[in-house]
């Protein structure tokens, strides 16, 4: 058996790895505390789990789904637009369903990347955007986020030569790792950016519902040409506390979307419609559990905060996102570091490496 150099060459997911040490120190019948990944430890509202179980009684949703989704679902999300960011979205062209997120931000690489084409990422970043550009034959460029230009990439930095290669230009905010936002002019100048250099922008913003202090993260779909420009993935895994049914969206240039959806159609077959009918509760549904849920997060945030200031680690309290990006003690790698909190007091956190060179420290 030979297996592809693509696979061959595929790192370990890091959440798999983080996975596999808790599991080792339970076995040992030790305590562990997790930071490791953002998995909202509170349940689904029961006002969607109610609609969930409904759903799966009926038969109607006991056969292959649409893999454009229900035309309930697609005028969900654009209403769910509507509202939260004043942005109309045309819930045929410029809405598609996703088995989370996560699924779309590696499928659309396969839609942009042939062989030797690169897609611009952040470093640190979430890891599927560089996975999903090397599996599809690709090279991702590493855009650097730093502390002193609030985490944002300077995209006037990247070489002429890569330019010319370059797709792709991926952007997350609220930002994991790192915590941080951006705001519209941001987003704007990204826009002219990728509208000069021919490039498809793809924000990935799962993080706009998790905020505290009143902060209300912007869209990218609310920046000036927007459409013309890129697509926004989202999710309900973190918003509505629903990472294990699976369910997300991409919206925006209708062009971007309906190539998405050609790939998807031929490699899956849609979201279990009950998981759909319940989206469509949450989505359409009662909003309170998230401020409810950002209040709790808010507190813990605090207590986080308070308690590594006070042993000298130095954090910010970020305005969004489920993430604290703390500095590791001098003399330590990330790793070491994240190694020995494990071993010695039972705490996983994500070392800060793992999302990229730019994240060690
Ligand atoms: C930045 C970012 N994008 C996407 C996802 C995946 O979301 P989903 O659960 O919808 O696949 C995550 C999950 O942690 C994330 O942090």
């Amino acid at each position: 058996m030979k297996f592809s150099r693509r696979v061959e060459n595929l790192p370990p997911y890091l959440f798999v790895e983080i996975s596999r040490k808790i599991a080792a120190k339970k076995a040992k019948g030790e305590e562990v505390i997790s930071f490791g990944i953002g998995d909202p430890d509170i349940p689904t509202p029961p006002h969607v789990i109610d609609k969930l179980c409904q759903a799966a009684r009926d038969p109607v949703n006991h056969r292959y789904p649409e893999s454009e989704g229900l035309p309930e679902l697609r005028q969900a999300i654009a209403g769910w637009y509507q509202r939260r960011f004043g942005v109309s979205l045309d819930a045929d062209k410029e809405v598609l369903p996703l088995i989370g997120a996560k699924e779309g931000i590696a499928h659309i690489a396969l839609c942009f990347i042939d062989s030797g084409d690169v897609a611009l990422v952040p470093d640190p970043g979430y890891p599927v955007y560089s996975v999903g550009t090397v599996l599809a034959g690709g090279e991702p460029y590493f855009m650097p986020l730093r502390a002193e230009s609030g985490f944002l990439p300077d995209l006037e930095a990247i070489p002429g030569y890569t330019l010319k290669k370059a797709k792709l230009l991926w952007l997350n905010y609220p930002n994991n790792p790192t915590g941080a936002v951006a705001e519209l002019d941001f987003f704007d100048r990204a826009v002219d950016f990728a509208q000069k250099h021919g490039l498809a922008v793809c924000h990935d913003g799962p993080y706009t519902e998790v905020a505290f202090d009143g902060y209300q993260p912007v869209s990218f779909m609310q920046a000036d040409n927007a459409r013309e420009a890129g697509v926004e993935f989202h999710s309900l895994s973190k918003s509505y506390n629903m990472t294990g049914w699976r369910i997300g969206m991409v919206v925006g240039n209708a062009k971007m979307v309906d190539a998405l959806k050609r790939v998807k159609s031929n490699l899956d077959s849609g979201i279990p419609q009950a998981i759909q009918r319940a989206a469509i509760e949450a989505l359409t549904g009662n909003q309170d559990c998230i401020q409810e849920h950002n209040l709790i997060y808010q507190r813990r945030r605090d207590l986080v905060i308070e308690t590594l200031n006070r042993i000298g680690l130095k954090a910010e309290a970020p305005k969004a996102s489920l993430y604290i990006w703390a500095k590791v003690p001098e003399g330590y790698t990330s790793v070491g570091f994240a190694a020995d909190l494990l071993d010695k007091v039972g705490i996983v956190v994500t070392p800060g490496v793992g999302y990229g060179e730019n994240g060690e420290g």
